[in-house]
């Protein structure tokens, strides 16, 4: 994420298999990338602060803790980082691990692994605690404002994010209503203990800087830290045909998207349609909850059922999806829009 008049920029859990794609980020936006920061120590995959620092001079943040050796900056509750005209803030969230957190920018919260969208981390991940999950989730996050964009570490089986008073709402853990009942839940949602490889994923990523190249030979175990998410809620998918009568039908206060990015969209679009790419959509969730209803389209299909089900999963009761997206509009003969 980053600042917007400063292009300074935090890296926020970056993993060593995305390095690739932050160079790309990076170089396409212009950023320059002043943290990279831990949500907690990881114990399910390469964290590549260390990787982030070495290319982009970033300083890595984390909390403190035993044994940790690669964080620059040591992250404390209620801390402010600056980033350009803004700042972050570090809320102490112990629980999944002794040493989360999670941190705040504006109106969005990201949550590591402390609130998922429909649940929480592990509990039995090394330093874990439910107790102390609990009374992260009842102490810490539920007195914050119930608009807060949730934004999780793992990806949420196509939710994009989630809010923070739909998750208090809908979170089953959240719904425990004691530490005790979150412990019981966790128990019987988790049986298999963890493989020895979180071990050797912890020792990687608290070394200062580690050889990369030696995780896939060494760290092995594919395990995760969260549980699946719930089901994604039913919208409405229309064919090209249904879609466009219920274009031409549409009440003016609806909203017409694409979620396509900027390049895709000037190169062609459906008439009437606004562009708001995938990545804006959490930072606009205000605005699009409140059209009476949203069409939704992309270019195959694949990043709008994202956005439906997301839309939907926050409280939006009437999204309509264009099944197989432009291609299949382009497919069927309907005119779009180009730049020339
Ligand atoms: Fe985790």
């Amino acid at each position: 994420m980053h600042d917007r008049a400063s292009r300074q920029a935090a890296i926020i859990d970056p993993v060593l298999d995305l390095l690739d794609a932050y160079r790309v980020q990076v170089s396409e936006q212009g950023l320059s990338v002043r943290y990279a920061l831990e949500t907690h120590s990881h114990s399910d995959h390469a964290s590549a602060t260390h990787a982030v620092r070495a290319e982009f001079g970033a300083q890595v943040g984390a909390v403190a803790s035993r044994g940790n050796a690669r964080p620059d900056l040591e992250l404390w509750d209620g801390q402010k980082l600056p980033l350009g005209q803004s700042s972050l803030e570090v809320l102490a969230t112990p629980g999944h691990t002794a040493d989360s957190v999670c941190f705040r920018l504006g109106n969005l919260l990201f949550t590591g692994d402390t609130l998922l969208v429909g649940g929480t981390g592990r509990w039995d991940a090394p330093d874990g605690d439910p107790a102390l999950l609990w009374n992260s989730l009842d102490q810490r996050l539920a007195p914050l404002e119930p608009g807060l964009v949730v934004l999780p570490a793992h990806g949420c089986s196509g939710h994009l994010f989630s809010l923070l008073g739909v998750e208090r709402k809908r979170n089953l853990d959240w719904l425990s209503g004691s530490a005790q009942e979150l412990l019981e839940r966790k128990r019987s949602e988790f049986r298999d203990p963890p493989p020895e490889s979180v071990l050797r994923h912890l020792a990687f990523n608290h070394e200062r800087d580690p050889d990369g190249s030696r995780r896939e030979r060494t760290l092995g175990g594919a395990w995760v830290c969260a549980a699946a998410s719930p089901e994604a809620d039913p919208f409405t998918v229309l064919g090209v045909d249904k879609f466009k009568k219920a274009l031409a039908r549409r009440d003016p206060a609806a909203l017409f998207i694409d979620v396509r990015e900027a390049s895709e969209f000037e190169a062609l679009r459906i008439a009437g349609s606004v562009q708001v790419p995938l990545s804006e959509l959490g930072l606009r969730v205000s605005e699009l909850r409140a059209a009476p209803r949203i069409f939704v389209v992309c270019q195959s299909g694949r990043r709008s059922q994202n956005a439906a089900q997301t839309l939907t999963y926050v409280g939006h009761p009437d999204v309509v999806q264009l099944k197989g997206g432009i291609q299949a509009w382009q497919q069927a003969g309907y005119e779009v829009e180009t730049s020339s």
